[in-house]
C-alpha cells in the first residue's frame, strides 16, 4: 500500500467528504449532513476536519471539535477498503496532537452502544465507556 496522507480538509473538499461518509461512516440515529454543514464547520474552525487520503482518494476522516472548552471527535470513518491498517487510530492521534495544542485534557465521542466495531477501535485509542452517564438532547 502506497503511504496515506494526512491533512486539514478545506471547503472543496465538502462534496466528497458527503460521498465518503455516505459509504464509509456510521449513519444510524442522526441528522442527516449536508455540504452546507460541513462549509460551516471548516469557516468555524479550519482545522477541525482531519483527513486522509490514498493516492488523492480519500480514505478517511475525522472531526477534531475544539469549542474553547472541551475536545469531542465526530465522524470518524475509514473507507471499508482500508480498515485495520491503522488509519482510524492515525486519525485519532492527529485529532489528539490538535487538541494537545490548545490545552484540551480530556477528548470524547459518541459511540453507539450497538456499534462493536468502533468500540473496539476507540477502545484501542485508549478511550472507554462512562456509564454513569447519558446524552440528553433536544432538537433545536
Ligand atoms: C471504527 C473505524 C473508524 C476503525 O478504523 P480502522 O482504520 O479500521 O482502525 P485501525 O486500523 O486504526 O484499528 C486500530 C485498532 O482498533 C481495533 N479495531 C479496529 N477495528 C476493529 C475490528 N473490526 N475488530 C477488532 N478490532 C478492531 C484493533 O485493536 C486495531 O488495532 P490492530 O489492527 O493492530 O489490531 C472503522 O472500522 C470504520 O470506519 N467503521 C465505520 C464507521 C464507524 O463506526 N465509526 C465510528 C463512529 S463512533
Amino acid at each position: 500500500m502506497a503511504a496515506i496522507d494526512f491533512r486539514v480538509a478545506t471547503a472543496a473538499d465538502a462534496p466528497g467528504v458527503l460521498a465518503f461518509w455516505a459509504d464509509a461512516a456510521e449513519d444510524s440515529d442522526r441528522p442527516p449532513d449536508s455540504p452546507e454543514a460541513v462549509v460551516r464547520l471548516i469557516a468555524r474552525d479550519p482545522a477541525a476536519l482531519l483527513l486522509a487520503e490514498d493516492d488523492g482518494k480519500l480514505v478517511g476522516s475525522v472531526i477534531a471539535g475544539w469549542d474553547g472548552w472541551r475536545c469531542h471527535l465526530y465522524r470518524l470513518a475509514v473507507a471499508p477498503s482500508h480498515r485495520r491498517r491503522g488509519i482510524g487510530r492515525a486519525l485519532v492521534a492527529l485529532a489528539e496532537s490538535r487538541f494537545a495544542e490548545y490545552g484540551g485534557r480530556r477528548a470524547d465521542a459518541m459511540v453507539l452502544d450497538a456499534n462493536a466495531e468502533a468500540h473496539r477501535a476507540w477502545s484501542a485509542a485508549g478511550y472507554a465507556a462512562q456509564p454513569n452517564w447519558s446524552r440528553w438532547v433536544k432538537p433545536l
